[in-house]
């Protein structure tokens, strides 16, 4: 099977916020039992669209949605944000995949986001600090379709993109996202703190704080 991967247009922001919203839910230790009990409904979706929707007119952020080149049903997506800012402090940063947790939504637990969101930023802030960097905020490939190199295409987008500039990757890693992410040459800093199973979710969902050093494009081959 061959993929191509095409940047997000507005009018895909929805397909893509489901198929999001879907592959984490079918994901065994993902976060979502904890941040989504009920599971989907339309608020939910509105609010998960604000980032994408925030974001869509950033020079620096860029979803791009993984195709299967025969069919051109989106099967995977992945979204980069070239972060040359040092992240701020944890009440300051607002990574731009995760969307302001003020507010209430019907059927989300938004103590379990926020905390969540909070050891994030912590994290992010502190391996990362004063280093210009790539930031992976989102990487998902549609549960049929996992375990056939998607992941490694979609993958292969965002690190020719950090090569070029010369920059580091970070990424707060699920754990099938770590075994992927150790395959293109990042190593674990730290282990986050959060444990799901405090906000009801029946795993731990344990995230690992991940980090591929730079590289010069003719070095970035695995
Ligand atoms: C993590 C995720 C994106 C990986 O995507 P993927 O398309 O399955 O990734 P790949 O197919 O490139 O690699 C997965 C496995 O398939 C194997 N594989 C790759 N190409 C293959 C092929 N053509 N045939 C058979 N196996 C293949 C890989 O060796 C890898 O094996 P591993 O499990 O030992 O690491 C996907 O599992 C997912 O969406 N998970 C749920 C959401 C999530 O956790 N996202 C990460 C957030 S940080």
């Amino acid at each position: 099977m061959s993929y191509e991967s095409t940047p997000l247009q507005f009018w895909e922001i929805d397909e893509y916020i489901k198929l999001r919203f879907d592959t984490f839910a079918a994901s065994d230790g993902s976060l979502s039992a904890a941040f989504w009990p009920g599971g989907y409904n339309q608020s939910i979706h509105m609010f998960l669209r604000r980032g994408p929707e925030k974001d869509f007119s950033d020079p620096n952020d860029h979803v791009q949605l993984i195709r299967d080149i025969k069919t051109k049903a989106v099967i995977g997506a992945a979204q980069w944000e070239v972060n040359p800012m040092p992240p701020m402090n944890a009440q300051q940063e607002q990574p731009s995949s995760l969307p302001d947790v003020s507010l209430n939504v019907e059927g989300g637990n938004m103590l379990a986001l926020n905390t969540f969101r909070t050891m994030q930023a912590d994290c992010h802030q502190r391996i990362m600090e004063k280093q210009p960097h790539v930031y992976l905020g989102i990487m998902v490939v549609k549960p049929g379709y996992q375990g056939r190199g998607v992941g490694s295409f979609a993958m292969k987008w965002g690190v020719d993109l950090a090569d070029r500039l010369g920059l580091p990757i970070y990424v707060e890693a699920t754990l099938p996202g770590r075994r992927l992410y150790e395959r293109w040459g990042f190593e674990v800093q730290e282990t986050m703190p959060f444990d799901a199973r405090v906000f009801g979710a029946p795993s731990k969902a344990e995230h690992y704080c991940m980090v591929r050093p730079a590289r010069k494009a003719d070095e970035s081959a695995i």
